[in-house]
């Protein structure tokens, strides 16, 4: 299983869209995939269409990270009920903000690692995190493999990718980024070129294809679909955009 954290320090950046759009390409190849909900808001739970009621959440995994309780927390998405397996959901819970201080010991940290290894059996794991650098990201870190940092074009963003970067990077072991993709970028916007453009000379090729703002995301979230269901050509377009980062998710360094 390769593992994915999506993080930022800034919040509605975009992180959920950008799991939610990855878990659509990973569904779409037929990659069996768990999203890891760690936000305590459970919007990906909530994106993921998850109706089924489980004794457990993300919450409880963290306090008590032994299979039986990791398996009864998770639960399939309702984006498919077709293929069971294909695309489940380590549920979130408002609960999990307690586990979000700014001083969380090493070895609670570990415990969301130790639990996705009794729960493997998917081939790709998906970790959406809450807007902060606090407990609930480093347990993230310390679970992937990979992080991909979500991120706008503006000026307070410059500060907090170099920020989120440095911390990932002095993790030892240290994840791989993947890269740093900026989200709702608007072309004609002066000021989001020029913070792109700021983005892309301190970080270089780390910094992807930006994701356009576009009325897709909000429509597919709305909808409770896969973004890769809909019809309108600029849906097609973000989703090819999602299937290129999940390429480059999923490809060995
Ligand atoms: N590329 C995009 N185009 C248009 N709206 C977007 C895009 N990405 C995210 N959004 C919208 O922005 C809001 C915040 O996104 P969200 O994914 O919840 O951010 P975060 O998880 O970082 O808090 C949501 O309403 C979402 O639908
Ligand atoms: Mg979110």
């Amino acid at each position: 299983m390769i593992s994915l954290a999506v993080c930022s320090a800034k919040g509605g950046v975009g992180k959920t869209s950008v799991v939610l759009g990855l878990a659509s390409a990973a569904l779409q190849r037929g990659t069996s995939t768990l999203v890891v909900d760690l936000d305590p808001q459970a919007d990906a739970t909530s994106g993921l269409d998850v109706s089924a009621q489980r004794p457990h959440d993300v919450a409880a995994v963290l306090r008590d990270p032994r299979r039986r309780v990791a398996e009864e927390a998770v639960a399939p998405s309702g984006w498919v009920s077709d293929h069971p397996g294909l695309l489940d959901v380590l549920t979130g819970s408002a609960e999990s903000a307690g586990l979000d201080g700014p001083d969380a010991d090493a070895e609670a940290l570990k415990s969301l690692r130790r639990a996705l290894r009794k729960v493997d059996d998917h081939d790709l794991a998906l970790l959406d995190t809450p807007p902060s650098l606090n407990g609930l990201t480093r347990s993230a870190w310390r679970a992937a493999d990979a992080v991909l940092v979500v991120s706008d074009a503006s000026r307070f963003s410059v500060a907090a990718v170099d920020r989120t970067l440095r911390e990932v990077r002095a993790l030892r072991p240290a994840p791989r980024v993947v890269g740093v993709l900026v989200n709702r970028f608007t072309q004609r916007s002066g000021e989001q070129r020029f913070r792109y453009e700021e983005l892309r000379s301190l970080f270089g090729d780390l910094v992807l294809e930006p994701l356009p703002d576009r009325a897709a995301v909000p429509q597919s979230q709305g909808a409770g679909l896969p973004l890769h269901a809909l019809r309108a050509r600029t849906a097609k377009t973000l989703a090819l955009q999602f299937d290129a980062v999940l390429d480059r998710v999923l490809e060995k360094d």
